[in-house]
């Protein structure tokens, strides 16, 4: 399945691409986004991708092999971008590109265990290099552990019951499929709760990945040295699919402001065209923000 990417025109419009400069996209993915950017800085301009995902990092080097020495691609986790920087002699760049979350590559692959809606390992790591798994954590984290992950990371209201169900199940045997413990959280929910619109086991399934994956925290550390890394009027452009990750966004950008580091440029969030949610389901949480270095 090919991955859409979310806000094309916008992002591009935002991250005012001209030939000659120099771009991060810091979440390569499956490289849509990146594609654009070369696409609207030929003949000349450099990207530099980032993507921790062995897979993924795969598929944009097939798709911006055509863009020949102009691409850049770095297997890591784009919290290194300062390093990356240094070991590429590259002191400092136009715009910075953060597309956050899973791309439909990941979420596509049952074996990658981030769907509840196919039947893998309980796995949810997008560097398989690295950290523990969602069966890890599931089977030996603390009940209030868990239950803090499934309310603060997946904001579910049944965060409590959840966690009881997983522990009082693990005690029988190791959870270790998505199947195992989506039946797990149905059971937990009472059935007159279990909506019809998103699967019960949605916001558990979002908690797990966003902790397995640190991906708040990277989030934060990414933020603390993107706007150093700009040039005086370089931009940086974050697309954020969840409220944790948004507000911890505009936080940065009015603590940067204040200290006189950036300008706002989007002072509300951007949010994709009517037609583009319809079109593009997966668009429809998206808000992007955008900042200038100044
Ligand atoms: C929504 S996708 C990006 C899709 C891309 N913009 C496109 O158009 O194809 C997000 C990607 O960021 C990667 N990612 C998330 N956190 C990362 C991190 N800390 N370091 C490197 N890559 C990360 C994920 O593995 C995923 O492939």
């Amino acid at each position: 399945m090919v991955h859409i990417p979310v806000m094309l025109e916008e992002v591009m419009s935002y991250l005012q691409c001209k030939s000659g400069r120099i771009y991060v996209d810091a979440t390569l993915g499956g490289g849509g986004h990146a594609e654009e950017i070369l696409k609207r800085t030929a003949p000349d301009g450099i990207l530099l991708g980032i993507e921790w995902d062995e897979e993924a990092i795969k598929e944009a080097q097939k798709r911006l092999d055509p863009y020949g020495e102009r691409v850049h691609l770095i297997k890591e986790n784009f919290i290194h971008l300062p390093e990356i920087l240094k070991m590429k002699n590259i002191e400092k760049v136009d715009g910075i590109l953060l597309d956050l979350g899973l791309s439909s590559i990941q979420l596509e692959r049952g074996e990658r265990g981030f769907s509840f809606q196919k039947e893998g390992p309980l796995d949810m790591r997008m560097d398989q290099r690295t950290g523990c798994t969602a069966a890890d954590l599931v089977n030996h984290l603390s009940l209030p552990e868990l239950e803090r992950i499934f309310r603060e990371y997946g904001e579910e209201p049944f965060a409590r019951r959840i966690a009881k169900a997983v522990v009082k199940e693990r005690e029988i045997q190791p959870i270790q499929t998505t199947q195992a413990l989506r039946r797990i959280v149905h059971r937990a929910i009472p059935k007159r709760f279990h909506s019809k619109r998103i699967d019960p086991a949605t916001r558990t399934f979002q908690a797990l990945r966003i902790r397995v994956n640190e991906e708040l925290d990277n989030l934060r550390k990414i933020l603390d040295v993107g706007w150093q890394v700009l040039k005086k009027g370089g931009r940086i452009v974050i697309l954020s699919f969840h409220s944790l990750e948004d507000r911890i966004v505009k936080e940065a950008f009015r603590r940067w402001e204040k200290e006189g580091v950036i300008r706002i440029v989007t002072p509300k969030p951007v949010t994709p065209t009517i037609e583009e949610q319809r079109e593009n389901p997966r668009s429809r949480s998206a808000k992007l923000r955008c900042a200038e270095r100044v």
